[in-house]
């Protein structure tokens, strides 16, 4: 093991989602995605995530206008639009137009969600707190759709049906095989 010269933060792997957002203007609808990966989960009674989004971006904008932001987990057959939607900027294009993705409407709040990734989520806004040049946005999710091919026969997601996208040092990664179950040594 050797000690690096410089502090590095390799925490990984980091997941990859796709953050939508909804500017209304009368009745136009700015709709926007932004492809974010500091992201995790903050409690589970309610459930709360936190989204990390530069100072300054649209998206962060606009979520702190609205109060809320869908929560889209993609797969690794859609990464170039995934790409797409991290480098480009929500004030410049309309990203369900230059990546194709088909939006549906969420049912408590006034986000489009995106048809393509089996797992959406509706969040409020609850917090945003502010670090040197980051902010962290935490949401309570509302509600959660899940594509129906994907559900196990307990109703649960079965991630062996989708290939989930991880992102490592400016590297996109599938997720390889699952191992076992959670606690399989057995709960103490
Ligand atoms: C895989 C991936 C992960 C990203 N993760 C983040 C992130 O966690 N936080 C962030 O601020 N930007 C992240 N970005 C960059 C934003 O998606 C990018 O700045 C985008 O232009 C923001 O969209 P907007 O300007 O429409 O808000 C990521 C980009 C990619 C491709």
């Amino acid at each position: 093991m050797i000690e690096l010269k410089n502090v590095k933060n390799y925490l990984a792997p980091l997941p990859v989602i796709l953050i939508t957002s909804r500017l209304q203007e009368g009745n136009i609808n700015k709709d926007n995605i932004a492809a974010i990966s500091w992201a995790g989960i903050c409690d589970n009674t309610p459930h709360l995530i936190n989204i990390n989004i530069a100072k300054g971006k649209y998206s962060g904008q606009i979520i702190k206008m609205t109060k809320e932001f869908g929560v889209c987990i993609p797969t690794s057959k859609h990464i170039k639009e995934i790409d797409i939607c991290g480098s480009t900027h929500g004030n410049a294009v309309n990203k369900f137009e230059i990546t194709g993705f088909t939006s549906f409407e969420a049912k408590l709040i006034n986000v489009p969600l995106i048809q393509e990734c089996p797992i959406n989520m509706e969040c409020t806004l609850e917090d945003v707190i502010s670090f040197e040049s980051h902010e962290m946005f935490t949401g309570k999710i509302i509600k959660t759709y899940v594509d129906e091919n994907i559900l196990d026969a307990n109703g649960k997601p079965d991630f062996g049906k989708i290939d989930l996208l991880a992102y490592l040092n400016d590297e996109y990664w599938t997720l390889g095989r699952k191992l076992g179950n959670l606690f399989y040594t057995g709960k103490k």
